[in-house]
């Protein structure tokens, strides 16, 4: 029986929390495939309100497992952390870790701090987590994997090496603090014993539940556009936040997949630097990032708003495949006066629909833009679709129609029942 990958569509912060905790009621299991503590994913039921980083969104159900497949990268202190919230709320959903997924160990949360300085105002603007230091050992074939904490000492002794180099790197390119061994060591020890329980063979695992008729749920973080290829580099992330992060994340075959979802605020939000097209600056930006509440999951930063980008948005549906949209957040436009849809842009004066590679190019599109006005009523919570203004439905029907990919789901409100469902996506 099938997965089903569930995709940002933009920037990241679309609302993936909440729908994958919805739709995990259905699932066998739910696996996060990318990323790490970078993402941030809220979710709101009956057991409180949540915000996850590495944990996947399908605790709340009993016989949903969760796995944090092979793509993700691990900081072990802050999964205990996680775990222990899990546990302490009694989710009761069971976590397993891949033995494969790499170990974020304290040099790489220096080194991105350290990097981003000396970057100076070329800065990307990451969320300081280690994320791409991690990835970059990990491609260079020197990270650490979680199956290598079932062997502490071993694990100690390759150490001492590695955390030499890294604080050559660290005290004499970067100017920075050296990481200490011994604290290294002891962290070493807390991690083996208190996640050694949770490592396993997630991709055999995976494949037994396909072999049984389960349901899977591959769980993305980030979104299409700070993928590390397609996105806009060098403005992303370090990971494969789009389908095929979803196949070499959890190591199962693409053949099993069978639907992609695609998930979109019902407009734009970006954190940290790079090119957004429809971005809303001055004062109308500040409004409607109050309003909204933009700040983000992880770190709290502003989050950039803008309108909705349909070219980027078609960008991202053509990219991955995907064969339905979740709309959230419909309810956070219920003041507006005037709602802009880009669908279009202009570019050195001649107008293009097609999301240019080039990031400075990118920067140039004047957005060309559709626009309505605003339903000025509640959407919040509306579980019917009939009982939407007419004017939020003609808004959904644009998307759907510049998208050219079918809604199922339309998202009004943060707890899990606040939605419209138009079509199942994960059937059992
Ligand atoms: P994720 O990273 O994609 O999981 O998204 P985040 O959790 O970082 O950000 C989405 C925010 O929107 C969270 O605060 C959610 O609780 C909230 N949210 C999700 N769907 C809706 C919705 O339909 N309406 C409103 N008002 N909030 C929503
Ligand atoms: P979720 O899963 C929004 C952004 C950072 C920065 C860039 C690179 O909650 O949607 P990194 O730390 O990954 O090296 O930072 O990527 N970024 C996100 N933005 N949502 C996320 O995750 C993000 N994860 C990373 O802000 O611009
Ligand atoms: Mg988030």
């Amino acid at each position: 029986m099938p997965a089903y990958a569930v995709i940002g569509g933009q920037w990241g912060d679309e609302g993936k929390g909440k729908v994958i905790d919805y739709l995990a009621k259905d699932a066998d299991l739910v696996t996060r495939y990318s990323g790490g503590n970078n993402a941030g994913h809220t979710v709101i039921n009956e057991h409180g309100n949540f915000a996850f980083h590495l944990v996947p969104c399908g605790t709340a159900w009993p016989n949903t497992l969760n796995a944090i497949g092979n793509g993700v990268v691990v900081d072990p202190n802050v999964l205990i952390e996680e775990i222990k919230k899990v546990h302490d709320a009694n989710l009761p959903g069971k976590i397993i870790i891949s033995a494969k997924a790499h170990i974020i160990m304290p040099y790489h949360v220096e080194l991105d701090k350290l990097q981003e300085i000396q970057r100076g105002s070329s800065a990307i603007g990451t969320t300081g987590r280690g994320i791409g230091p991690a990835y970059v050992d990990k491609v260079g074939r020197m990270g650490i994997r979680m199956g290598e904490l079932l062997d502490p000492q071993k694990l100690k002794t390759k150490l001492k090496n590695i955390v030499d180099q890294k604080n050559e790197l660290i005290t004499k390119i970067y100017d920075g603090l050296p990481i200490n061994i011994t604290d290294v060591h002891d962290s070493v020890d807390n991690w083996h014993e208190h996640l050694r329980p949770y490592i396993t063979d997630v991709g055999k695992k995976t494949n037994e539940l396909l072999n049984q008729n389960g349901n899977i749920i591959l769980e993305g973080a980030q979104g299409t556009l700070l993928d590390l290829d397609h996105g806009t580099y060098p403005y992303v992330t370090s990971s494969s936040s789009t389908i095929g992060g979803a196949i070499t994340g959890t190591g199962i075959a693409p053949k099993e997949i069978s639907k992609i979802t695609g998930i979109y605020k019902s407009y734009c939000t970006r954190v940290g630097s790079g090119p957004f097209p429809t971005e809303l600056t001055g004062s109308k930006g500040d409004k409607i990032r109050q309003q909204a509440r933009e700040f983000g999951t992880t770190t709290g930063r502003a989050r950039r708003v803008g309108w909705f980008d349909a070219v980027a948005g078609r960008f991202s549906a053509k990219l991955n495949g995907f064969d339905s949209l979740v709309i959230t957040r419909l309810d956070i436009l219920d003041e507006w006066e005037e709602i802009k849809i880009c669908c279009e842009y202009e570019l050195d004066g001649k107008i293009i629909a097609d999301f240019p590679i080039d990031i400075e190019q990118l920067g140039r599109c004047i957005p060309k833009y559709k626009s309505l006005s605003g339903w000025k009523t509640s959407t919040s919570g509306i579980t019917q679709y009939d009982d939407l203004p007419k004017q939020a439905q003609t808004y959904l029907a644009i998307l759907e129609s510049e998208l050219a990919v079918p809604i199922y789901l339309i998202s009004t409100g943060p707890e899990r029942n606040e939605v419209i469902t138009l079509n199942e996506i994960v059937t059992r």
